[in-house]
């Protein structure tokens, strides 16, 4: 991997330059020019993405895919792809895209198959029952048990598919909060219930607490003996699963090259296995399949997760702006935007480069969303009329699966007409003309028609789908991993380690330990006494 500053580079002053004649050039305007869905968009497999609205011209977008090029994007998919170890920091390569590799010089090809097969064994034999629970009753209910990408991916790809559901219940607990894991369980039969604890470390105090306790509350229910027959885990530490009693041969292994935020093409997929059925599960991993050999082979300037990486790079680091929206126009992808927010903010959340210097620009961006159209009614007047510029992604479906036609025809009329508001706003001689039509009063037209204006020119980016199926899903979660390798690269950042998250876990250590003790650590003033209020 090339190791270069951006800011270093001839496109990115080309870049600055050009912002500043661009800048202030209304989308409304750029749209003059008739041809610009067809000179902005991209035609790939099922998905039709327009990123037309967006405030660019064909200058910017020369000028960004120069930046990619000197930056030695080229070279770094190639690194990425060839299983170097471009995790640096963690001495390891990123291979979660060997995990659905179709093709027959994959990497690890033997143990990811027979990984798979044992999944697919394991889960046709609970769907059908005849895995059957210690007391001889089928399995109705699945709990996952995991926190980060050990539940993030599972839950999203779950609640997305849940149209493809197998006659299991999927649960997941994910918080140390006891009321968590309570609310999960306290309605379940033990006798009927499986339960997945995810942990790539099996270190995790989360995961490791919320295991603890459901096994104590299974055995008092149905004994020690019964726990083979209702816990498996997915983990690469042998060693610890087998302390906390689960035998060998309930162990879904994954691998130290499979990130945690990249890992639910994994066994971390159990539950997505267990929850849509294993061809289901086969489709996501195609589709995503499909997507990397896109982002492998493609010229970049038809390359969706290259074209989507630039966009945000242009906003973050020349428009400055400091977070873009995910708005899914489907219930099914409510947690898409929860699960991103781990993916990208986990991933890019970085201010050392790659020489360990601290960055002279800025790197990851918030990311955040809801689904529309519930999201239209609760954050859109800000991106509408705030003073924040919002890009935004939005995603849907030609098709409802239900086939709720008329229900879809308003959700996607909804989708089309918020990315035209949000482009054109409304001027104030158009809000005056609207309110004379009204008939209301010139003083009362004065008094209120600022009040209506929207300034438009706010970007988006549509992602148009046929119909969200595994495949199509599989491919929309593996273009935006790989628009997070894109702008690693861009921000000459390692993407694939998260020391960020050590100090808090240490701390809590510390903090726990202190609530048991007379005597506390030193703290500062305010710690310690809401540590001392806490524990009156
Ligand atoms: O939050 C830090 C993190 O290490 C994530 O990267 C990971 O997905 C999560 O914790 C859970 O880790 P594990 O699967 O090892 O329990």
């Amino acid at each position: 991997m090339k190791n270069i500053n951006p800011t270093t580079t001839a496109a990115w002053k080309e870049l600055q330059a050009h912002y500043e004649e661009i800048k202030d050039k209304h989308l409304t305007d750029l749209f003059k020019n008739d041809k610009r869905a067809e000179d902005f968009s991209i035609l790939w497999d099922t998905f039709y993405v327009d990123y037309s609205k967006n405030r660019i011209t064909q200058e910017t977008m020369t000028l960004l895919l120069k930046l990619a090029q000197e930056v030695g994007l080229q070279e770094g998919i190639e690194s990425f792809f060839g299983g170097k170890k471009i995790n640096a920091t963690e001495g390891r390569a990123v291979m979660h895209t060997a995990l659905r590799d179709e093709s027959d010089n994959a990497f690890a090809k033997a143990e990811v198959d027979s990984v798979k097969k044992s999944i697919q064994t394991f889960t046709e034999k609970v769907i059908s029952g005849a895995h059957k629970g210690a007391t001889g009753k089928e399995i109705t209910d699945v709990v996952n048990i995991g926190i980060g990408g050990s539940d993030l991916g599972p839950v999203m790809v779950v609640e997305a598919l849940q149209y493809y559901k197998t006659r299991l219940n999927t649960h997941f607990i994910s918080n140390v909060d006891g009321d968590h894991v309570m609310e999960t369980i306290k309605d379940l039969d033990p006798e009927t219930t499986l339960f997945v604890i995810v942990s790539k470390t099996f270190t995790t105090q989360e995961t490791l607490s919320n295991a603890t306790t459901v096994r104590k509350w299974f055995v008092d229910k149905v004994g020690e003996d019964a726990v083979k027959n209702h816990f498996v885990a997915v983990s690469t530490n042998a060693e610890a699963i087998a302390n906390f009693g689960i035998s060998q041969d309930n162990v879904f292994p994954m691998w130290n090259w499979v990130g945690g935020r990249f890992s639910l093409w994994s066994s971390v997929g159990l539950s997505i296995a267990l929850a849509v059925g294993y061809d289901n599960f086969k489709g996501l991993l195609h589709g995503a399949f499909k997507m990397d050999e896109h982002f492998k082979n493609t010229p970049f300037e038809k390359n969706l997760p290259v074209i989507i990486a630039l966009l945000s790079v242009w906003y973050n680091n020349f428009f400055k702006v400091e977070t873009e929206a995910v708005i899914p126009y489907s219930q099914y992808l409510h947690r898409l935007p929860a699960y991103l927010q781990q993916a990208i903010m986990e991933s890019n959340g970085k201010s050392v480069d790659r020489n360990g210097e601290r960055v002279s620009y800025e790197t990851g961006n918030i990311i955040w969303g809801e689904p529309g159209t519930n999201s239209q009614h609760a954050f859109f007047q800000l991106i509408h009329q705030g003073t924040k510029l919002i890009p935004a992604d939005f995603i849907g479906f030609k098709k409802s699966l239900h086939g709720e036609k008329s229900h879809h025809d308003k959700l996607m009329a909804n989708f089309f007409a918020q990315t035209e508001a949000l482009m054109n706003g409304k001027t104030k001689d158009q809000v005056i003309a609207e309110l004379q039509a009204g008939g209301l009063s010139p003083e009362a037209i004065k008094e209120l028609a600022s009040f209506k204006v929207f300034e438009g020119n706010k970007p988006t980016t549509t992602i148009l789908g046929e119909a969200l199926t595994p495949e199509s899903l599989g491919a929309l979660v593996a273009m935006y991993e790989h628009k997070i390798f894109v702008q690693g690269v861009i921000w000459n950042i390692y993407s694939f380690d998260q020391w960020g998250v050590e100090l808090g876990k240490q701390l809590a250590k510390q903090v726990l330990s202190d609530m048991d003790n007379d005597k506390m650590t030193s703290h500062d003033s305010s710690t310690r006494t809401l540590l001392e209020r806490y524990k009156l």
